[in-house]
């Protein structure tokens, strides 16, 4: 039984996610807006690089205030992005290649424009009024933790028409639901079973410990959130064994632990490794790896049938709220000193090229450390292409800039006019379509993208970086970072250089009499040795290695 587990019915844990939104994928009928047939037809593209998930910005019908994630209709698809059944045909043509298919779940709170809260606003006896959080005034701390400081001052908006606030934890046009509510968690479950009936693998859960707030918002309420977590983890498994369940929570280390579950990891599969980002931001601010170090230490233990998810930027802002004040000023002199290129005072509204200055070594190099930290690599897209911002655009928005295929119109994404797009396209000649696109890089076998697609053989050929125990491996130089992941008596070991100076280096690595030495996995050369004082290495500026340790009698991949 052990080896079926291991082999599928985790699939998770060794999978390959690719985030998108359809809206700015590829534009199939020239409306200007991406559609569920042009991802359709952009499936092999995704299969062709290794993809073996893709999660699915929100699609569902929304007045797109905040890019979807304002629903109006949770059983339906945003008809720009077409019907019901073209869904149904991505995620069935998705499976034929292989690749499962997520969505946001996104539960928190609706847009004010949902059916229930028309109805909750419309009178204090609505049925719908309780799927809300209401109250007479606002409490004295309602202006603290308000996410979007930009536009928001406070947590609670008055609702003219019946004189009581309502909670909104995000922007006020995006109520919270009131999970203490037997009917709103009704509703919740028969939203994952829906979308899981359609084919769906799983969820990636927006905002989870907004989410699952009770006591604060509805008073003395006999709910404790952990186990309203577990019975609807324990649904979506009842309905769909393999499901998966990847959580945003970014939180500190401490509060991380309990959202895997307190005892058998039976809440959330997987959770997004923030912390770990975060830091490493700041150890490719320093060029020492200290600060990664430190924050991977830190993380609480995963349990055995969990993961962390890793990556290198999302769609959001880049957040680096959980770094001091002086730290995030460290990477925002680094990465992104003016104020136009961050956000809410807590991150960067950039792109890794630009923010690296188009360095290939040092892009490959921040690319080869994600894919290889502890977890699941997640990449949004145009990453593996190397796509930058467009500043010109507002917000968060900057990095939401429409898929990069040619040097055609609209860069290849819609043959509409420019004025219909969702979001402008990047128009700078170094990160523009004529600079940056899939069709030229898939003819250059140089290419970032087809760097990025041997990155993604090799790592989905190394389930040790998945599976495995990790573990730091001590270096003299301070700009090293080196680990290697134990697995069922298979080791890979990594080493990235996150400095621009070139070093010499002896990592202690003891192994038994059994290793006959070590496989090269991403370089041209097939083999090192292992001396008996450890591995030998002449690293390059930004350099990034792999190696499987091979033992006597063991048949691996060369
Ligand atoms: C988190 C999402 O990542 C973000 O994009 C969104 O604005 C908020 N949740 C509100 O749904």
């Amino acid at each position: 039984m052990k080896a079926a587990r291991q082999a599928s019915d985790l699939w998770w844990k060794n999978a390959v996610i690719y985030c998108l939104d359809a809206e700015t994928f590829l534009d199939s009928d020239g409306d200007g807006c991406g559609d569920f047939a042009g991802l359709t037809q952009r499936v092999d593209y995704l299969a062709g690089m290794g993809v073996t998930c893709i999660w699915l910005m929100p699609f569902f019908p929304s007045p797109d205030l905040d890019d979807g994630y304002d629903v109006t209709d949770f059983y339906g698809v945003d008809p720009r992005l077409g019907t019901l059944g073209d869904f149904v045909e991505f995620v069935r043509t998705a499976r034929h290649r292989g690749i499962r298919v997520i969505a946001d779940l996104v539960v928190n709170h609706t847009s004010d424009r949902h059916p229930w809260f028309q109805a909750a606003r419309s009178d204090r006896d609505s049925p719908y009024r309780d799927y809300y959080v209401w109250r007479d005034t606002p409490p004295a701390d309602g202006d603290e933790g308000v996410v979007f400081p930009d536009a928001e001052d406070s947590l609670w908006e008055l609702d003219e028409q019946t004189g009581q606030y309502y909670l909104h934890r995000f922007y006020a046009h995006q109520p919270d639901l009131n999970v203490a509510h037997p009917a709103v968690r009704d509703e919740v479950a028969k939203i994952i079973g829906f979308w899981l009936e359609l084919g769906l693998s799983g969820f990636r859960v927006d905002a989870v410990p907004f989410f699952l707030e009770i006591e604060s918002e509805v008073g003395d309420v006999d709910l404790d959130p952990h186990d309203y977590l577990r019975d609807l983890r324990a649904f979506l498994s009842r309905r769909r064994g393999d499901a998966v369940l990847l959580g945003e929570v970014n939180l500190d280390p401490a509060e991380q632990r309990r959202f895997f579950g307190d005892e058998d990891g039976d809440e959330l599969h997987m959770l997004f490794n923030f912390i770990g980002m975060q830091a490493m931001y700041l150890s490719l601010a320093r060029a020492d790896a200290g600060a990664l170090e430190e924050a991977l230490r830190a993380l609480p233990p995963v349990p055995p049938d969990n993961q962390w998810a890793s990556f290198v930027r999302n769609h959001d802002e880049l957040t680096l709220d959980k770094l001091s004040d002086a730290e995030r000023a460290e990477v925002f002199a680094a990465f992104g000193p003016d104020e136009d290129m961050q956000l809410f005072g807590r991150g960067l509204r950039r792109r890794l090229p630009p923010m690296l200055d188009g360095d290939q070594r040092r892009i490959r190099m921040v690319y080869s450390l994600m894919f290889s930290l502890p977890g699941t690599p997640v990449l949004f897209y145009g990453e593996e292409i190397g796509m930058g911002e467009n500043l010109a655009v507002e917000g968060r928005l900057s990095v939401r800039t429409p898929m990069q295929w040619s040097d055609e119109r609209n860069a290849g994404f819609s043959d509409g006019d420019a004025s219909t797009l969702p979001i402008a396209v990047v128009e700078d000649a170094t990160y523009g379509s004529s600079a940056v696109n899939v069709a030229d890089q898939r003819r250059d076998p140089e290419s970032l993208l087809n760097w990025m697609e041997r990155l993604i053989r090799r790592r989905s050929e190394c389930p040790e970086f998945g599976w495995g125990e990790w573990q730091l491996i001590a270096t003299a130089e301070p700009a090293l970072f080196a680990h290697r992941c134990d697995w069922e008596g298979s080791t890979v070991i990594a080493v990235h250089n996150l400095s621009s100076r070139a070093c010499t280096t002896t990592l202690e690595i003891s192994e038994p009499d059994d290793c006959e030495g070590l496989i090269d996995l991403l370089g041209d050369r097939d083999e090192v040795p292992l001396e008996a004082g450890g591995l030998q290495l002449d690293l390059d500026p930004y350099a990034y290695r792999w190696f499987r340790v091979r033992r006597r009698g063991q048949r691996l991949l060369p």
